[in-house]
């Protein structure tokens, strides 16, 4: 190395230094990162190199590019001087080469990217110029804009990748910020149940929790413990039925009703002295309100927004409550596509926990707490199904049935239906009773695309996860459920819309290692979306109320 810096120019051995310094920042995410995920990473490390081999002659080649078991060690150490830095930090800060040949062949880097299963410092410089908490610390070097080539007016104006998303939380969690000042009871608990969170006794063998599942498992435990001892809910008593107070225990928004029903009989969780509550919940049901003030064809959702306005101005007059926080500590749980719209005004200082978790219409990470849509079938037994076959009986690498909603799914059959044997790539299938074949065909695949619809959101996140098949996530800007706790990149693929084209290179990049264990990790989140009648430990129930209650402690804004 030393004897080769003498013969640089000194612009070239500044270049030089920063990509060295990009390859040692490679190296200790590797080292960082636990067995499967390394693997992972050098062969995004190696392809990253590849890519830049290959642009540096001129002649980008796509074949070659989806190579992605070259090895890392080797070629990062030997190849670093012979390619051009100039291409390797284009590459490596903006994700992908701005040249004449933007087409989606160039993106393959960034298809490596969303592979990446941690944060890592090459997916934390994927930035957009706008977002202020990463201002100045990565230089700006060409444009972001995704390169797409399908058209749709719905498409996300800035794609926000999983790891600024991770970012977000923890700039919204900052713990440096000091709280409003207040010397109420409950506040003082919330400062307590926070500062024994950050203090948390570090976990180091749960025998319940698997801490591969949790961004923390240590500060989860904890604050879920806190949350069984101290939580103390207030449920406005007002409203009518059928909006408030009505839970709709099936269908794909049967989430919201659970949470009415198990909330309005939970005596461990609630409080009629509103002086007492920590959280102050406003239960309506944002499908009743849709089905019950909506006006067939008229498309004004209008008169649904004033209605939930008019709600907050009654509470806001008659009790004392929303104005003290502003209705910051005020929260509801909406899983109708319009809940966003619904909830937007005043409420938008609420506590929003919604199925239609994007960031586009209004999200706030750290603050909403992503819903998850679990399309409940039967009421009376909302698991039924629950289960999947072993890794040795999925002959099937990826499936896919659903209707043509949206834009991405269209782009999706496009370049997947009846093209490879092995990926069950189609339309809605043949009805049938009980929706068996699609059931059967989830419980026979390995990987199973939750591509977004109308929305961001789909059931097929959940009904994955109960039949034990990898979610590979297709939405961009969608924030997965329970986002504050679960790690979801070690149990779940995200691949951003705009790569489509690689779904079965990034699928077939997974080893078998790595399947196995994540087909593990599956079966362990599993207990965490399931609704109960009677709610037990760490089920969907809890785990909502525990993202609102974490939320609710750490959110500063
Ligand atoms: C990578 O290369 C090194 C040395 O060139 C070798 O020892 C190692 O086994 C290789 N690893 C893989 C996965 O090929
Ligand atoms: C290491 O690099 C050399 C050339 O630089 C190449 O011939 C060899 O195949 C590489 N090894 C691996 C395991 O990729
Ligand atoms: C988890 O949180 C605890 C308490 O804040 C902290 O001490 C620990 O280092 C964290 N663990 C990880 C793996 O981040
Ligand atoms: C964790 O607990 C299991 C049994 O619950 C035990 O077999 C294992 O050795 C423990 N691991 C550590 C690192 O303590
Ligand atoms: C809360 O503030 C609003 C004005 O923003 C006011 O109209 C209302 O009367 C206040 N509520 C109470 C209970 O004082
Ligand atoms: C309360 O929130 C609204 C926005 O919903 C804002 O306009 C208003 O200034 C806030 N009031 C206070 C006292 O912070």
């Amino acid at each position: 190395m030393d004897l080769g810096f003498r013969y640089l120019s000194k612009a070239e051995t500044r270049r030089l230094i920063s990509f060295l310094g990009i390859s040692i920042a490679l190296i200790l995410v590797l080292q960082y990162s636990e067995l499967p995920n390394s693997k992972f990473l050098s062969s995004l490390t190696a392809k990253i190199t590849s890519f830049t081999m290959d642009t540096s002659l001129a002649n980008p080649n796509v074949e070659s590019n989806n190579n992605m078991n070259v090895n890392a060690s080797n070629s990062s150490s030997t190849n670093s001087l012979a390619m051009s830095p100039q291409v390797t930090s284009s590459v490596v800060y903006n994700g992908k080469v701005t040249s004449s040949e933007d087409n989606e062949g160039d993106d393959s880097v960034t298809t490596a990217s969303v592979l990446a299963p941690q944060p890592s410092p090459v997916i934390s410089v994927y930035k957009d110029e706008k977002s202020s908490f990463l201002q100045g610390s990565t230089p700006k070097i060409g444009d972001n804009k995704p390169v797409i080539s399908m058209n749709s007016k719905r498409k996300p104006s800035k794609v926000v990748s999983l790891s600024e998303m991770n970012l977000q939380l923890q700039h919204s969690h900052a713990s440096s910020k000091k709280p409003a000042a207040s010397s109420s009871a409950v506040h003082m608990e919330i400062l307590q149940a926070k500062s024994e969170i950050e203090n948390a006794p570090i976990v180091m063998n749960d025998s319940r929790l698997y801490s591969p599942l949790y961004r923390n498992v240590s500060m989860f435990r904890r604050s879920y413990e806190l949350m069984e001892k101290m939580l103390k809910v207030f449920i406005y008593p007002d409203g009518d039925k059928p909006i408030f107070h009505e839970p709709l225990l099936d269908g794909i928004y049967a989430s919201e009703g659970w949470f009415i029903k198990l909330i309005e009989g939970n005596k461990q969780f609630t409080t009629g002295d509103p002086n007492k509550a920590h959280l102050f919940y406003i239960p309506f049901s944002s499908r009743l309100l849709q089905l019950t003030l909506y006006v067939r064809n008229s498309h004004r959702r209008s008169n649904l927004i004033d209605y939930m306005k008019n709600y907050v101005d009654i509470i806001s007059g008659k009790y004392p409550f929303w104005n003290t926080t502003n209705g910051s500590d005020h929260f509801l749980v909406a899983c109708h596509d319009w809940a966003p719209a619904e909830t937007r005004g005043r409420m938008l200082n609420c506590i929003r926990a919604l199925c239609n978790a994007d960031i586009e219409v209004g999200f706030k990470i750290g603050k909403d707490v992503s819903l998850p849509e679990t399309y409940i079938r039967s009421a009376e037994n909302p698991v039924k199904n629950l289960g999947g076959n072993p890794p040795s009986q999925r002959p099937i690498l990826a499936f896919f049935a659903g209707g043509l909603h949206g834009y991405v799914r269209p782009v999706l059959l496009k370049y997947w239906e009846n093209k490879e044997p092995d990926m069950k790539i189609s339309g809605p299938l043949p009805h049938v009773k009980g929706n068996t074949n699609y059931i059967e065909l989830m419980k026979s695949s390995k990987f199973c695309i939750c591509a977004r619809g109308h929305e961001v959101n789909s059931p097929r996140v959940v009904e994955a996860i109960f039949h034990e098949c990898i979610p590979v996530i297709i939405s961009d800007n969608f924030i997965p459920p329970l986002f504050e706790v679960l790690n979801w990149e070690s149990f779940a693929v995200f691949i951003k819309e705009k790569h489509i084209a690689y779904l079965r290179d990034v699928l077939l990049s997974i080893s078998e290692e790595r399947y196995l264990e994540m087909h593990k990790r599956v079966k362990m989140v599993q207990e965490h979306f399931i609704w109960h009648h009677e709610p037990v430990k760490y089920d969907l129930f809890h785990m909502l109320l525990h993202s609102i209650w974490y939320n609710r402690i750490f959110y500063v804004s």
